[in-house]
């Protein structure tokens, strides 16, 4: 008979366990090592003090590649509204189901120690642990992103980043990218503005930003967008609070969540769907799989579907936060992803870099267990630690056959045939700069934003060298000729400095 183990995680946090070493033997002093005489050399057999300095030495793991900073807390789902007329999915049938979420919200392309309150988009992800599996909403906090072309993804975080040379921040090769593609002026609009700096993460929207499906139950699907609307407003700092909290408070964001939820004020969230049917996009102006374009409000209107609250901040940061591993491709039956290129990318690049930054197991973590899991055919590889199927077949056998669930066959519209060919999106046309410029006459609907516009890109782009300025003043004329003017006058007035 196996005794009962104890584990660190099962103690209680007032219960008073015994110092041991890793393999569970008592120390009575954790300061306690070995040496020959006084003043001589350390011991090899010094289990306590090597396994101590050898498990420090492999503390850090590889921090995300993007999205590097970022805090989080758990909450739960409750459907408010009925949508079971377009959408299977098992949590969300039924007004007042609830099912629990973790998120986690983050800046992009700062390290893990960057400002919370740098002008950047802000990550918006949420695990919910559905009674189907996990489903991860990896949204952020803009409606559109800087590309429609997955290759460009690595290129355009490189210019975010630091230069290769001198790893600073570097405005030239920042603006340089922005300017050659100016596919990205929709999200740039919204960087820019002062959302691009919100006040912390409790007072920002989430967006899906691609079209996805929702399988309804004839079988056929609506193309959605969701958005998550914050209850308690946007509220944002503007250019000059951002840069001063981020010298004052560089974990603003962090805080205030935490302790948010630790006073009792849980922060919520009333969540939206958009829906256009496949007809619908086919007509539709724009291209349905073109992630820098929104879906007008006005022609496809706002459901509302249900709430999210966050109330319980987690107990151990590294543990639920840093290792919380959230992916696109963490689906359940009733939604599918859209054919859009960068969904599609997405769909393979979260996991694969799960499994490089917490190994091949990272759904036993405990952070992204599932409710129930079952897959006896996935075995061993680096911590398999949850007892890795026991005796189970692992193949489909005849002595102990699995339990299959129907899941309902979707009724496809969408058929693809044809030659695989190197695609290209379109090349930008004058239609790109067309909801650009609605959002400039968006930010126009409330004074000082369209000034503050103008300061916060006058602020960044000074530092660019000329010929990339130009080219970016040529980029925000096609938006609107007064901006490209306002901001060549407000750059040029700085004295800018190349
Ligand atoms: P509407 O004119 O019907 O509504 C404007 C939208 O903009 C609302 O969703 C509002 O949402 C949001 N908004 C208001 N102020 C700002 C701001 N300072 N920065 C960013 N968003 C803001 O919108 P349309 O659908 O006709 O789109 C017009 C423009 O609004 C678009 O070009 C797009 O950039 C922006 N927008 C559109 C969204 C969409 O999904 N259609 C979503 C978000 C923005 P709220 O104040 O509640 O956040
Ligand atoms: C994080 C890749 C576009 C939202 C990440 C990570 C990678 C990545 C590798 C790190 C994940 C981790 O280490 O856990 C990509 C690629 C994209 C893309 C290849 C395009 C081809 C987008 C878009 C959105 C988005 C369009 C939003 C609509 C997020 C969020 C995170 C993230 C929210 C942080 C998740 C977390 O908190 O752990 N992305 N991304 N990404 N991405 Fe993307």
């Amino acid at each position: 008979m196996v005794a009962e183990k104890k584990s660190e995680s099962t103690f209680k946090y007032n219960e008073k366990p015994v110092y041991t070493t890793s393999n569970g033997a008592p120390v009575d002093h954790p300061s306690k090592w070995q040496r020959v005489g006084t003043h001589g050399p350390l011991l090899l057999q010094d289990f306590h003090l090597i396994d101590l300095l050898a498990h420090f030495d492999r503390e850090r793991i590889p921090e995300r590649v993007v999205h590097a900073k970022g805090a989080g807390a758990y909450g739960e789902f409750e459907v408010t509204d009925d949508i079971s007329d377009i959408c299977t999915v098992n949590m969300l049938n039924g007004i007042g189901k609830k099912t629990p979420c973790i998120t986690r919200f983050s800046t992009v392309g700062g390290e893990k120690g960057s400002p919370d309150s740098a002008r950047d988009p802000r990550g918006f992800a949420i695990k919910f642990y559905t009674q189907e599996g996990n489903w991860d909403w990896v949204y952020n906090n803009t409606p559109v992103f800087f590309l429609r072309d997955p290759t460009n993804f690595p290129l355009f975080i490189h210019t975010q980043k630091r230069n290769p040379q001198t790893n600073l921040k570097d405005a030239t090769m920042f603006w340089d990218y922005l300017s050659t593609h100016p596919e990205s002026i929709h999200q740039v609009m919204h960087l820019f503005s002062d959302r691009g700096t919100p006040y912390s993460y409790r007072f920002m929207n989430g967006y899906s930003g691609h079209a996805h499906k929702f399988i309804k139950p004839d079988g056929s699907f609506v193309y959605v967008q969701i958005h998550l609307k914050s209850d308690q407003g946007n509220k944002t700092f503007t250019d000059e609070e951002a840069g001063k909290m981020a010298s004052e408070n560089p974990d603003f964001s962090t805080q205030d969540l935490f302790e948010a939820i630790q006073r009792g004020e849980f922060p919520s969230w009333t969540v939206y769907v958009q829906t256009m049917t496949p007809e619908q996009a086919e007509k539709f102006k724009y291209n349905v799989f073109d992630l820098t374009k929104v879906w007008p409000q006005k022609e496809f209107p706002l459901r509302r579907f249900g709430k999210m609250t966050l109330n319980r901040n987690v107990e151990n940061y590294f543990a639920e936060i840093e290792q919380v591993a959230f992916a696109p491709s963490h689906l359940v039956p009733g939604v599918e992803p859209s054919a859009d290129p960068v969904l599609q990318s997405r769909l393979f690049s979260y996991p694969d870099t799960h499994r490089h930054r917490l190994g091949v197991n990272y759904q036993q973590i405990p952070v992204n267990a599932p409710l129930q899991a079952f897959n006896p055919f996935q075995r061993d590889g680096g911590m398999a630690v949850n007892g890795n199927y026991g005796a189970n077949p692992n193949y489909p056998s005849s002595y102990r056959p699995l339990t299959y669930k129907p899941v309902q066959a979707t009724n496809p519209h969408e058929q693809w045939t044809g030659q695989a060919v190197s695609a290209l999106f379109d090349e930008v046309k004058p239609v790109d700069y067309e909801q650009a410029r609605d959002l400039w006459q968006v930010l126009g609907r409330t004074p000082g934003q369209q000034a503050n516009y103008v300061n916060n890109v006058a602020g960044h782009l000074s530092a660019a060298q000329k010929d990339t300025r130009v080219r970016t003043y040529e980029m925000f004329s096609r938006v609107s000729p007064e901006l490209g003017a306002a901001i060549r006058t407000a750059v040029e007035g700085r004295g800018a400095r190349l």
